[in-house]
């Protein structure tokens, strides 16, 4: 092999190297994050619906994440277990969500689904109305 064809070669070589090195490195499509512990909520709710509703608890009883998503300090940096099922709250909140989606098919005619593209007309504010726990108007 003449030289210059040679070196062509080991230039064509190391090109190939770097694509695969490039292509090895790329990260896989921006993903969108995986649930991995969802019981009633729709595995293939949209981001944005699931910010919905998550956010929806939050305002609706007057709480913030760590109401029902575990929190774990590590020396200033605070991780959100949001997978885990440890804390009480969240796993009454589940069944409150069974609930609401319960009350407006069966007495309302409406749907709230698991993906949460339709809403229905209760939500958890129509009973919390920013509490934790509902307050019940006892005098009357
Ligand atoms: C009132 C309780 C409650 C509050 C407050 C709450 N969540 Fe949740 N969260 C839940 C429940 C219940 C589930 C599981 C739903 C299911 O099983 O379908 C969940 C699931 C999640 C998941 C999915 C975890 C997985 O991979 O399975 C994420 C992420 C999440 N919440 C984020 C948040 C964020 C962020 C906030 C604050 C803005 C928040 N949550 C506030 C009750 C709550
Ligand atoms: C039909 C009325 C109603 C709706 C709708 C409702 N809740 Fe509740 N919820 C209650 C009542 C009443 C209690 C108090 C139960 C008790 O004291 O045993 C409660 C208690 C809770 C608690 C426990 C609070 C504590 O500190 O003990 C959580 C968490 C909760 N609800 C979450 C939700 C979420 C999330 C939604 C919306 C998906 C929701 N609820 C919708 C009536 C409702």
């Amino acid at each position: 092999m003449p030289p210059s064809l040679k070196k062509i070669n080991v230039l064509l070589g190391l090109l190939g190297f770097t694509l695969l090195g490039i292509l090895a490195a790329k990260p896989p499509d921006e993903e969108k994050p995986v649930y991995k512990n969802l019981k009633v909520l729709s595995k293939k709710i949209s981001d944005d619906n699931m910010d919905f509703v998550m956010e929806s608890f939050g305002v609706q009883l007057g709480v913030n994440c760590l109401f029902c998503h575990p929190g774990r300090k590590n020396g200033y940096v605070l991780n959100i277990d949001y997978v885990s099922d440890e804390l009480r709250n969240k796993r009454i909140a589940r069944e409150m969500l069974r609930m609401t989606m319960k009350l407006n098919k069966k007495y309302f005619n409406t749907s709230l689904t698991g993906t949460m593209t339709t809403r229905g007309v209760i939500w958890c504010k129509t009973c919390h109305q920013g509490n934790p726990v509902p307050i019940l108007p006892l005098s009357k």
